[in-house]
């Protein structure tokens, strides 16, 4: 066996195995998930409806939308300093206040009331958001 093939049956191999230990997220299931936000929430770039736009926001530094009125307890986490990447909203989505008390220890709330438990839904809609 040359070993271009057997450097591509050990990266198949790797895709494998992590796709199942990860439970990797469907951007297209994701988008669907995305509904249930958008009552709240736009992928749009600067339209802000009761939470602010979600453009590019896998990544970004926390409150980072300028004409978006924050929560006090958002504004407090985030002066603890911390980025919406992946593991943040993994934790987030779950239950956005105990998040934000978390980080910020103290006991503000997030404005955002919804949860999101499904696992896997919040696997699918980080990778829609990581693509929009
Ligand atoms: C009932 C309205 C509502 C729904 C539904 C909702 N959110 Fe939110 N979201 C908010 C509000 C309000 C904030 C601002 C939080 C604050 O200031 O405490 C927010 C903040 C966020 C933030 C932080 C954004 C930033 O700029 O730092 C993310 C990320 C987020 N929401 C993702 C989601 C996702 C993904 C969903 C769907 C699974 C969702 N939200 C559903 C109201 C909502």
């Amino acid at each position: 066996m040359n070993s271009i093939k057997m450097l591509a049956i050990a990266v198949s191999a790797t895709a494998m195995f992590s796709t199942a230990a990860f439970a990797a997220g469907d951007a297209a299931k994701g988008e669907k998930v995305f509904k249930k936000c958008a009552a709240c929430h736009s992928i749009e770039e600067g339209k802000n409806k009761v939470g602010p736009s979600l453009h590019n926001v896998v990544g970004r530094a926390c409150g980072s939308i300028a004409d978006y009125k924050y929560s006090r307890g958002y504004q407090d986490a985030c002066e603890k300093g911390f980025t919406t990447d992946e593991a943040f909203l993994d934790e987030y989505l779950k239950d956005p206040s105990s998040k934000i008390s978390e980080i910020a220890q103290t006991k503000e709330r997030s404005k955002m009331t919804f949860k999101l438990k499904n696992e896997q839904e919040i696997q699918d809609v980080i990778e829609y958001l990581k693509q929009n």
